[in-house]
């Protein structure tokens, strides 16, 4: 069976109440349950991480190595400012989808630069929630399985 993991970083364990005219109102938990349950749809298994640390997302996306096919990972900021999360992806070798909840390429231009895109099979964002799904499909449709 194949297997993802869905990987969000800092931030993003306040989703539904954290500006949710630009994040939307459902909760992590609510994305997390509904992943897993998409997974099962399609007989995929689906894992969740959150963290707010740079460090632990790195060690996540190490450990991901041998255990997962592939990495759904909304970086969250770091996404604009980690090499160290660029080098990882690029150590492991795992195909990763960048993820977004809201279009990053329609706010600030701080937001336009992806340190994640170059080493990312691609990027989803603008569509919500939603996306988690778009992206779980996407990626059993890059692996093949
Ligand atoms: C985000 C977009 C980032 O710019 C922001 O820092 C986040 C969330 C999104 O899902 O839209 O924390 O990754």
């Amino acid at each position: 069976m194949s297997s993802i993991l869905i990987l969000n970083g800092p931030n993003l364990n306040l989703l539904g109440t954290r500006q949710p005219e630009v994040y939307g109102k459902t909760t992590l938990q609510d994305i997390e349950n509904m992943c897993v349950s998409h997974g099962e749809s399609l007989g995929v298994s689906v894992s969740c991480i959150q963290s707010n640390h740079e460090g632990a997302l790195v060690d996540a996306i190490h450990a991901a190595k041998g255990q997962h096919d592939g990495i759904v990972l909304n970086a969250g900021a770091y996404t604009h400012t980690s090499i160290a999360l660029m080098d990882a992806i690029s150590s492991v070798a795992l195909p990763v989808i960048e993820l977004h909840l809201s279009n990053i390429h329609a706010r600030e231009s701080f937001r336009h630069k992806s340190f994640i895109a170059p080493v990312a099979v691609g990027q989803i964002c603008g569509f919500g929630a939603l996306g988690y799904r778009l992206a779980i499909d996407a990626m059993l449709n890059h692996i093949g399985k």
